[in-house]
């Protein structure tokens, strides 16, 4: 199977160049990101405290994510229904960086993760795609950018979406989301040895683009 690795920070621009990369090759997209966002929300409506471990591993055992496709575009599924809308608010990134920390949670999602990429050519996007998901991908790339850029690109997004938004406290929190990932004892976010670095702080998505599929139709 072909399987590309996106790895990299918040509002690196990993999943719009994921999401062209995919459409391009006419593979699957999966983001990987919006399953333990769907984590995070579970435990949000279930009034669960994301850092309390063994309410987390409690909550987990009765959690069902889902990732379907409806014209090409992942639709995430939290016990039977589309949560794809819900999980992008601010508030669920920070619980999802959290709940992403507890062995239990990345286990779960590990495997199904696992399991699309087994059976079809796909590219993931996440934080440990290519050290722990996939090691053995032949596509490895550690996509980021300055956190103040990486905020600018997320302050345009959500303002487009009508969601309104503070761009310091915006930044903070990616700044804030950048440690926790990074520092976590489970499979933090890391730039696997094999994994070409793209700095995107000055590239456009098409220059990123054309940088990776050259470097994959090679
Ligand atoms: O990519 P994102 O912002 O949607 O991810 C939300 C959180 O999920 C992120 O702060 C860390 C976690 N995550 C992870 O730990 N491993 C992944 N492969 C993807 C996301």
């Amino acid at each position: 199977m072909l399987n590309i690795a996106l790895d990299g920070p918040a509002g690196s621009g990993k999943s719009t160049v994921a999401k062209i990369i995919a459409q391009k090759l006419n593979i699957l997209y999966l983001d990987t990101g919006a399953m333990y966002r769907a984590c995070a929300l579970k435990c949000y409506l279930s009034g669960v405290d994301v850092k309390d471990e063994k309410a987390v591993e409690e909550i987990m055992k009765n959690v069902d994510v889902r990732v379907e496709y409806k014209n090409g575009a992942q639709i995430t599924l939290l016990d039977g229904k589309d949560v794809s809308t819900d999980i992008r608010k601010p508030e669920v990134s920070m619980l999802a960086s959290a709940v992403s920390a507890h062995a239990v949670v990345r286990e779960k999602m590990v495997e199904l993760q696992r399991a699309v990429a087994k059976s079809m050519d796909c590219v993931l996007d996440g934080r440990d795609i290519g050290s722990v998901v996939l090691p053995n991908a032949k596509f490895k790339y550690f996509i980021t950018a300055d956190s103040k850029v990486r905020a600018e690109r997320r302050y345009k997004e959500l303002i487009e979406r009508g969601t309104p938004v503070d761009f310091e406290k915006l930044h903070e929190e990616i700044i804030q989301r950048d440690y926790n990932d990074s520092h976590r004892k489970n499979s933090p976010l890391v730039q696997a040895t094999d994994a070409k670095l793209i700095d995107t702080s000055s590239l456009s998505v098409d220059e990123v683009v054309e940088t990776i599929l050259n470097d994959v139709e090679k």
